[in-house]
């Protein structure tokens, strides 16, 4: 009772608030999300993502260096495949000679300690830019699950540590749970991406890839961002299917589902803070409107008071450098 208590005791100077403070950043947290292009000596800017590249193989080899000296241990790999490659079943993506099985192989050689984890799904493979097959205007399920358990066995096969599905389709986890154990990868983890919403916030990583759906739009497969409980529903199936990670995304929004998610399983809890919350930041901080540095880190501080282990952040190498 006031005034025997006073809240503001603990938060007199910078020495106690960081004493009693729950939550820190530091690099562990991160999973830096990298984006790959054919070519050579290529960085290419992303106009709605100021300051984040799309690196050729040799350029990325120089990226995860830089990385891994800043002590980020952890990479998402994703692939902008040219348009000639792209077909409706993404057969592409099976290539071991493809982008991403090379860009697995070029992280491993430059950095063999870095955790290198893999996009598994079919948009930026697919001519009509969805994340499964298409028959008759509609995204087919399981003929989708087969292929990208192919996948995900040829991203083991080229050195992935973790495939990290992203595509919604149902029983996926399973499907490439097998074909991983069938093909003796006992130890490739999955991270699913399990409670994932229809969301207009991965605007500016469809540019990135130039991956958006052709027609129509995403929402018979991700998620109803109406919804809560079914996020649960959703990561108690892919535990059920062979998940070690779980992941909610995207992440701003969806704080209360990354809490749910946290506090009802026992699994580490991911969350994506995705490239349209990286875009607001940017163009706010841009603007002078807001503090960029403050703002990082306020954001990312929510997701682990929000009970997130892991945060995939294109701010993961500002932040190391805001953190000093
Ligand atoms: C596609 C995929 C998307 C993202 C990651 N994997 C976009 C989508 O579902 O359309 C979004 C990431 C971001 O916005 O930063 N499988």
């Amino acid at each position: 009772m006031y005034p025997y208590n006073r809240q503001r005791r603990l938060r007199q100077n910078n020495a106690i608030r960081s004493l009693v403070r729950e939550n820190n950043l530091n690099p562990n947290d991160f999973l830096v999300p990298l984006f790959v292009v054919d070519g050579r000596d290529v960085q290419e800017a992303i106009p709605s993502m100021p300051n984040y590249y799309r690196f050729s193989l040799d350029r990325l080899e120089k990226e995860v260096k830089i990385l891994w000296g800043l002590g980020l241990k952890a990479v998402l790999i994703f692939a902008k495949v040219s348009d000639h490659l792209k077909d409706n079943e993404g057969r592409e993506a099976l290539n071991p000679n493809g982008l991403m099985q090379k860009a697995i192989q070029t992280v491993k050689q430059a950095c063999p300690e870095m955790l290198v984890m893999t996009d598994v799904a079919l948009d930026p493979y697919s001519s009509y830019g969805h994340d499964g097959v298409v028959q008759n205007g509609l995204i087919v399920n399981d003929a989708t699950n087969a292929i990208l358990a192919e996948m995900s066995v040829s991203h083991a096969n080229a050195g992935a540590d973790f495939v990290a599905p992203s595509d919604m389709m149902d029983g996926r986890v399973l499907s490439i749970r097998k074909a991983l154990e069938n093909a003796s990868f006992f130890n490739t983890g999955i991270m699913s991406y399990s409670a994932k919403y229809a969301s207009g916030f991965y605007g500016p990583f469809r540019d990135a890839l130039d991956s958006a759906p052709g027609f129509g739009d995403k929402k018979t497969y991700q998620m109803d961002f109406g919804n809560g409980k079914e996020a649960l529903q959703e990561v108690a199936a892919d535990i059920d299917e062979g998940a070690d990670i779980v992941m909610v995304k995207p992440g701003m929004a969806y704080l209360d589902v990354v809490s749910q998610v946290a506090q009802t399983f026992s699994v580490p809890v991911a969350v994506y803070q995705v490239s349209g919350e990286y875009a607001m930041i940017k163009a706010a901080a841009e603007k002078g409107w807001l503090n960029h540095d403050q703002i990082v880190i306020e954001s990312l501080m929510a997701f682990k008071r929000a009970g997130a282990q892991i945060i995939a952040t294109y701010f993961a190498k500002d932040v190391v450098k805001i953190l000093g």
